[in-house]
């Protein structure tokens, strides 16, 4: 079979546009070798998705407890019964989010998955200025994060700070009210769960506060193993599900990460149907046209030339914390000791998070010339939705005329423009990805385009991407401690 002609620059239905071209040239792809590759092992990494699509089987996957689990991942994008999100659970989502324009704070406990994906859907859709401007949440409450570490300081700061409302409020006549949202598969997440007792503890013997709970967790596990079971039966706490199939680093499209979205006030139906979109467009493209498979076979082959680094540089300061959920999606995914035959393979990128044009000015000189081991993957929004002009407020110097009518969304691009020329004039890996906004839609297309290129890229590498069995060694470790 001859090998087909294939364009390094694709562009979504939507909009999105994936460009590959940098990863080809002098010193890096060649053509042939992608086509070729694209024929064989793209092929029936295509057709192994298309059966975990199909079954929710992935070669050799085990659960925690050595049992076969299901991936549903895939599914999340279809609201349907049987699969993780149902027309059931999206209402439930919807007069959750009513339901929490009744509550002045909600704090979202967890760590790994059941944390990451919720801070990209508030710093996308609440944002730094959230908390303090009421204009911008439109009835829904202040939000914040906890339990993603075991720091003093900072579970204290936020003690403080909603001890600190909670005054303000008893000077208004009313108590605070604060929703704790603790969030674990498992339910029993050190992490997780010490935060949530810490506050809990804290918060109810605050005569300041009104407390409630609502308990994010996998329903079906066994109540006498399950603390926040226990609990949320006892006390008669809302609960969400965490289904079968679907692993944290995954879990964003579903309750766990959904739950952040109604807080937020955000459009559910929108971020999904992105998803879907993306799942439609990539089962249905050809192999070349498919960006994820793309994605996952172009990053693979460079790992083959020692490209063993993937510097994630978002422009723009929303997205950091996108980067920071890659760098669990494809370090837990990828990162494997050992093949699916068991065979020693020590496989994975080292994920690095970077932000346009911040880190310009603290990692560019090391991408730029150091070891040659780095793919640098850029995200753009073509459209941001705010602007800045710069005025000279400073007309007596000189200097300053250059500044005049600035405009900071042009910089951006073309700092972005300048970064990518410089890596691609002395031949090294880059790619580029544009969004031409950031809104539900998109972010939902460019989170399952990730998560969809992961699978491929386990089926490439022949590495179990769903599980996680390198975090057990240092469990062990610490719990001998405790
Ligand atoms: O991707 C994963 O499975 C992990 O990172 C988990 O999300 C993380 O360890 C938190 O686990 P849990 O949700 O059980 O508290």
């Amino acid at each position: 079979m001859g090998v087909v002609e294939v364009s390094y620059n694709i562009t979504v239905p939507s909009g999105i546009v994936f460009n590959f071209t940098n990863m080809l040239g002098e010193g890096r792809l060649s053509k042939e070798e992608v086509e070729q590759a694209l024929e064989s092992e793209g092929r029936a990494a295509d057709a192994a998705v298309a059966k975990l699509r199909e079954t929710g089987f992935s070669k050799a996957h085990l659960s925690k407890d050595g049992t076969p689990e299901h991936v549903y991942f895939p599914r999340m994008p279809y609201i349907k019964e049987g699969n993780p999100n149902t027309e059931a659970s999206i209402i439930k989502l919807l007069r959750y989010s009513k339901r929490l324009r009744h509550y002045d704070v909600v704090v979202f406990l967890g760590v790994g998955g059941s944390y990451l994906g919720n801070k990209v859907l508030f710093d996308c859709f609440g944002g730094c200025h959230w908390n303090a401007n009421p204009t911008l949440r439109q009835g829904q409450p202040r939000i914040y994060f906890s339990g993603n570490n075991m720091d003093p300081v900072d579970c204290n700061g936020l003690v403080f700070e909603v001890q600190r409302l909670g005054k303000r409020y008893d000077q208004l006549g009313r108590p605070l009210r604060v929703m704790l949202v603790p969030i674990s598969k498992s339910g029993t997440t050190l992490e997780t769960i010490s935060a949530f007792t810490y506050f809990y503890d804290v918060f109810s013997k605050d005569k300041d506060i009104e407390l409630d709970c609502t308990v994010v967790t996998d329903l079906r596990a066994d109540v006498e193993k399950a603390p926040l079971l226990q609990l949320a039966e006892k006390f008669g706490w809302e609960k969400f599900d965490i289904k079968e199939g679907i692993g944290g680093r995954f879990c964003v499209m579903t309750d766990p990460g959904l739950v952040t979205m109604a807080a937020l006030g955000g459009d559910i139906e929108e971020f999904l149907r992105g998803a879907r979109e993306m799942d439609t467009y990539c089962k249905q493209a050809e192999l070349h046209e498919n960006p994820a498979l793309m994605n996952a076979l172009l990053k693979f082959l460079a790992y083959g030339k020692g490209r063993d680094i993937e510097v994630f540089m978002p422009y723009s300061m929303h997205l950091k914390s996108l980067s920071e959920w890659y760098v669990q999606l494809l370090a837990e995914s990828l990162g494997k000791r050992y093949d699916r035959n068991g065979e020693l393979k020590h496989y994975g990128r080292t994920p690095i998070v970077a932000v346009g044009t911040t880190d310009m000015h603290a990692q560019t000189q090391q991408h730029q010339d150091g070891r040659l081991n780095k793919v640098v993957q850029f995200l753009e929004v073509a459209n941001p939705v705010e602007e800045a002009i710069v005025h000279n407020p400073f007309p007596e110097f000189k200097l300053f005329a250059q500044y005049e009518g600035m405009d900071m969304r042009k910089n951006l691009r073309a700092a972005l423009n300048a970064n990518e020329g410089a890596l691609t004039s002395d031949n090294r890996y880059n790619a580029r990805f544009v969004l031409p906004k950031l809104n539900e839609y998109y972010l939902g297309q460019l989170m399952y385009f990730l998560m969809l290129s992961v699978a491929y890229e386990g089926e490439l590498a022949d590495v179990d991407a769903y599980d996680q069995p390198g975090v057990e060694v240092y469990k062990r470790l610490m719990k001998e401690q405790l």
